[in-house]
């Protein structure tokens, strides 16, 4: 059995990996480690019912380097701090990780199984032993849409986005909940009373919204609004946020060629949602197709599409964060031609970050590697 060590397991990417290896009855086939980087020696946890062994120190290169496989949720600093020192070391196993830190060398792969197996598979063919989970909304992207890139037939992308509070963390969920209580508890008393003016409703709740909504964690109020800018400024006036879209994307298809490079880019809004990111996208396809086929090209993308037919009651029932949160399923929907031409076509994709955003390919790498 391969050594799976894991680290940052308890954090809320970690705990969404625990909970899908163990729907998935993943632990069964390996030996599992869990290391931490506070309570080393600590109890380990329990899974599927058995007690694992006590917490190894995951700041020990001495520690991981025993295992053949480690899983890191625990962030991009830890991934900078430990992974060269344990490579200079002559570890030779295979590193799966959450964090955006290694994704772009060239000696890491970023993984999506439904939609670039093929990369994953030439990967391990050549030697390469890094795997690293994509930026959520690239992955939500290429599994709702990832059948018309197959096909060849996507000349470029504009993707706008509207991302949830979990993308940035726990503590960014809890804000924007805690904010939407400060604003309901301003008007508390004058939504009780039916009669009483929406005007002077709206005025208090713009004051709660400016004045009272906390800002700690996501630096502007959420709660009531929404923040157009995700993620640090780059000198270009994208968002690192938005320079992802086009580098992750052609990276993960394995367009490595300069003309091969699909053209993809947008904003990235953050809204008030827990844990759906969405996206709005205006696809440019190489060739006027007809709406069937675009459909079918759309649903043949991976097991995973739910496709929605764009008509007004079934959009609003199934393609939202309320029907799609929690489950694997990407929400694909508002598919039409757009006025501005015949190869101009929309389409609103929705999905899980913690799911496809961030834990599902890390199992998905492991049961590759398992095979
Ligand atoms: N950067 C993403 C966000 C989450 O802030 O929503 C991680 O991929």
């Amino acid at each position: 059995m391969k050594k799976v060590g894991f680290v940052g397991w308890r954090g809320m990417v970690g705990s969404v990996l625990m909970q899908r290896m163990q729907e998935e009855r993943d632990f069964a086939l390996i030996e599992s480690h869990f290391y931490s980087t506070s309570s080393a020696g600590g109890a380990g946890p329990v899974i599927d019912g058995k007690p694992t062994p006590a917490l190894k120190d995951a700041n020990s290169i001495e520690a991981l380097r025993a295992m053949d496989v480690i899983i890191s949720c625990q962030g991009g600093d830890y991934t900078n701090a430990v992974f060269p020192k344990l490579r200079d070391s002559g570890w030779n196993g295979y590193w799966i990780d959450a964090a955006s830190s290694l994704r772009m060398k060239d000696d890491a792969v970023i993984i999506l199984d439904p939609v670039n197996r093929h990369v994953i598979d030439a990967a391990l063919a050549r030697g390469v032993r890094n795997y690293i989970g994509g930026n959520c909304t690239n992955s939500i992207l290429l599994m709702g849409v990832g059948g018309l890139f197959r096909a060849g037939l996507v000349d470029w992308v504009s993707s706008m986005t509207y991302q949830a509070a979990s993308g940035g963390g726990a503590n960014h969920m809890r804000e924007l909940l805690k904010g939407m209580g400060v604003v309901h508890a301003a008007v508390a008393d004058e939504l009780a009373t039916p009669a009483s003016a929406i005007l002077e409703i709206d005025r208090k709740v713009a004051a709660s919204i400016r004045e009272d909504v906390p800002t700690e964690f996501f630096g502007a109020p959420l709660a009531g609004g929404l923040i157009p800018w995700i993620d640090a400024q780059l000198d270009n006036g994208q968002s690192k946020e938005e320079w992802k879209g086009q580098a992750e994307v052609n990276k993960m298809l394995g367009n490595a060629a300069p003309e091969s490079v699909v053209p993809v880019d947008g904003l990235c809004v953050r809204i008030g949602a827990m844990r759906c990111h969405s996206l709005a996208l205006t696809i440019k396809l190489k060739r006027d197709l007809p709406l069937g086929e675009i459909e079918t090209l759309i649903r043949g993308g991976n097991d995973w599409v739910k496709w929605v037919p764009n008509d007004r009651a079934i959009t609003v029932k199934e393609l939202t964060p309320a029907a799609i949160t929690g489950g694997l399923q990407i929400g694909v929907g508002r598919v039409r031609k757009l006025n501005l031409g015949p190869e101009y076509v929309s389409a609103f994709v929705i999905g899980d970050q913690l799911l496809w955003g961030a834990a599902e390919p890390l199992r998905r790498m492991l049961r590759i590697l398992l095979e």
